[in-house]
């Protein structure tokens, strides 16, 4: 007998029809009712597969008494409720490390429009002022200062990349690694005071909710630019928004925002930030590489009772 699990959120049809094959997987979003649906067959399902956006919303995780596992396809976690899944012993994995190349790569794409007004330049030339008007002159990204906050995987790739950039980085983390060579900044205001760049890549949550305040924005100054690819509950959105529109800072590059899809009508009118909908680690390659890790945690757990890269929080000794 296949294990029965329930599919939350979009996927693909070639995973679909892989999901189908290896479990009896129930679909939520073609279900018609499916609340009253969980009402009835709830009990019969033990996995539950899903995404970081979607996690596991309290109401579904109820109407699933026998739930065992949650495999996440994405690196962060934070939207799982620890206080419901811990005491049911759930066991939960996300998929790091195969998306940290593409969302390093998308972070220097942003700090190279930001600089080099990248997609600025495409609105003047698609708009005709080409010939017409002058184009302002951008900032130079090689031989300056990249601030990284948050040193994990994603934050040591970055600064990988930024040293090919012939960039100084500089960082701030929870603790000072000590397997790395770079400058440690005590605060994230003296980060941003460094940096002429300065990227977020730390985990989301409430422990770094607006650890980027107005604060942190005024040490960035006048010509310090912001790159967002972490979550958007980092940033003091209404701050950021504040030091846009009063160019108490040069600018921002962001790839997550606060309250997803939605982004703020105050960010779309300015042009001095680059607005990308959330899409760090969205290519072929790597969306493949995390449903595929997903898909394994899934099968790993069926076969021998634990998951492949399980959520540290979500480990349990029996
Ligand atoms: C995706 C992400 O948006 O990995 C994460 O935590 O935020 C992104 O890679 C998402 O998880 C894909 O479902």
């Amino acid at each position: 007998m296949k294990p029965v699990i329930l599919v939350l959120g979009g996927v693909s049809p070639a995973l679909k029809e892989r999901l189908s094959e290896s479990f009896e997987a129930v679909f939520y979003n073609d279900l018609e009712q499916p609340a009253a649906y969980l009402e009835q067959e709830g009990g019969r399902f033990s996995g539950l597969f899903t995404n970081a956006g979607v996690a596991a919303p309290d109401e579904i995780v109820d109407q699933l008494p026998n739930l065992q596992v949650i495999s996440s396809i994405g690196v962060g976690f934070e939207k799982f409720n620890q206080d419901k899944l811990q005491p049911r012993k759930i066991r939960l994995s996300c998929t790091p490390d195969v998306l940290t190349d593409c969302v390093a790569d998308l972070a220097m794409a942003l700090v190279l429009d930001c600089g080099r007004r990248l997609s600025a330049g495409d609105r003047y030339v698609r708009a005709g002022h080409w010939g017409q008007q002058p184009f302002a002159l951008g900032r130079q990204v090689s031989h300056k200062t990249l601030g990284i906050l948050g040193m994990g995987r994603i934050g040591l790739a970055i600064a990988k990349r930024a040293e090919a950039f012939n960039m100084t980085v500089v960082y701030h983390n929870r603790q000072q690694r000590t397997d790395c060579a770079y400058e440690y900044k005590d605060s994230v205001a003296s980060l941003a005071q460094a940096a002429d760049y300065l990227v977020v890549a730390v985990t989301g949550g409430p422990a770094t909710e607006n650890l980027v305040d107005a604060k942190a924005l005024e040490a960035l100054g006048p010509d310090g630019y912001l790159i967002n690819i972490s979550r958007g509950t980092v940033v003091d959105e209404p701050a950021l928004v504040t030091a846009l529109q009063r160019g108490t800072i040069a600018g921002a590059g962001l790839d997550v925002y606060v309250h997803e899809p939605q982004v703020p009508d105050a960010l779309k009118s300015l042009e001095n930030v680059v607005l990308l909908p959330h899409i760090g680690s969205a290519t072929q390659e790597t969306r493949q590489a995390m449903a595929n890790l997903a898909f394994d945690n899934l099968q790993h757990f069926y076969a021998q009772g634990e998951v492949l890269t399980p959520v540290p929080w979500a480990v349990y000794d029996d």
